[in-house]
């Protein structure tokens, strides 16, 4: 696996050749891609919903984990771009005989596909997969494991951008299981590049990891206090899949002290919103009138998702053929 991420996944004129992890990459860039969603969105509203971006083009969706979301925005969002969309079922694929990663990707490799679309339970598969890719492929990261899931954060930046019209000066709240979330880690970091005033996270101890102070998130003690002039607040999934002891006392001890509530959500800025990005539990993390109401953004977030995504693979294939065009020079 690469020791520098931004190295992976830049050419070197610094454009994005693989969508790995927000680690290293600059505001700049990650401005451009909401950019670019943004150019994408009227895309949806056309009667015949496609440009020609990715024609002739094929993308692989390789989900080892499950997923409703990422894997279907992700198609849409090829399908959107004019790409043709192969979606391996790992549950009767090979991989259940003993295949390799590696020999899954050679052999679909060998197909001329031009796109994987990785979403795995180890940290780092993506990244294996980038550095082991021919230069004519590239790779986007759907989430591994605990470690990062970079287009989830970008859609929900682009969301924040939409509701607050920059990311700049905005205190933002992260609550619940951040031990195991690769969202939480992507999203602190481009919270942080993006310039957000406060990232503040809010936990019980055994569900947050030692290292987050040193991504510039705050840890406090008690939700009241963290969700005081909260300009927008982020609840997590509680992911006992990858619980493995007893992290909890109970799911009714932790709505109680970490739930968001609309009673809570007073303490917040008047105008907060309220994001998560699914799957939800309801009356665990967020009572249903919070994630029914008029301050939640979470269906949008879904939405947001396809333009996300489209910009993502938009980005990544023409660095491809910018690389490809050089070399053919
Ligand atoms: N937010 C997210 O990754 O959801 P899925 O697991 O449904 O893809």
């Amino acid at each position: 696996m690469q020791n520098n991420p931004a190295g992976l996944q830049l050419d070197l004129s610094g454009c994005l050749r693989h969508f790995l992890s927000i680690a290293g990459l600059s505001r700049d860039l990650l401005t451009e891609m909401m950019d670019t969603a943004e150019s994408f969105g009227s895309v949806a509203e056309q009667a015949v919903k496609k440009v020609p971006l990715l024609r002739g083009k094929t993308v692989v969706n390789l989900f080892f984990e499950n997923s409703t979301r990422t894997r279907t925005t992700f198609e849409l969002a090829a399908k959107r771009l004019s790409a043709d969309v192969l979606n391996v079922n790992i549950a009767t694929s090979s991989t259940s005989k003993g295949e390799s990663l590696l020999d899954t990707i050679r052999n679909l490799e060998a197909m001329h596909v031009d796109m994987f679309v990785v979403r795995h339970s180890s940290s780092g598969a993506a990244h294996f997969i980038a550095s082991h890719v021919a230069p004519h492929i590239s790779v986007i990261n759907a989430g591994d494991g605990s470690h990062a899931h970079p287009t989830q954060a970008m859609l929900d930046m682009f969301t924040i951008r939409q509701y607050k019209g920059a990311i700049e000066g905005l205190i933002v709240v992260i609550v619940g299981d951040i031990r195991h979330s690769r969202v939480a880690r992507s999203q602190i970091r481009a919270l942080t590049t993006l310039g957000a005033k406060e990232v503040r996270v809010i936990a019980p101890r055994t569900l947050l990891p030692k290292d987050i102070q040193s991504l510039g998130a705050h840890v406090f003690e008690t939700i009241d206090h963290a969700l005081s002039g909260a300009d927008v607040v982020i609840g997590l999934r509680l992911q006992k899949e990858r619980m493995s002891g007893a992290f909890l006392p109970s799911e009714h001890e932790y709505f109680a002290r970490f739930g968001l509530t609309e009673q809570r959500l007073k303490l917040a800025s008047k105008d907060v919103i309220v994001m998560h990005p699914g799957p939800i539990n309801r009356e665990v993390e967020m009572e249903s009138r919070v994630v029914d109401g008029s301050r939640a953004v979470i269906l949008q977030q879904v939405s947001n998702g396809i333009a996300i995504r489209m910009a993502t693979m938009a980005m990544t294939m023409s660095t491809v053929n910018q690389m490809r065009s050089q070399q053919q020079k």
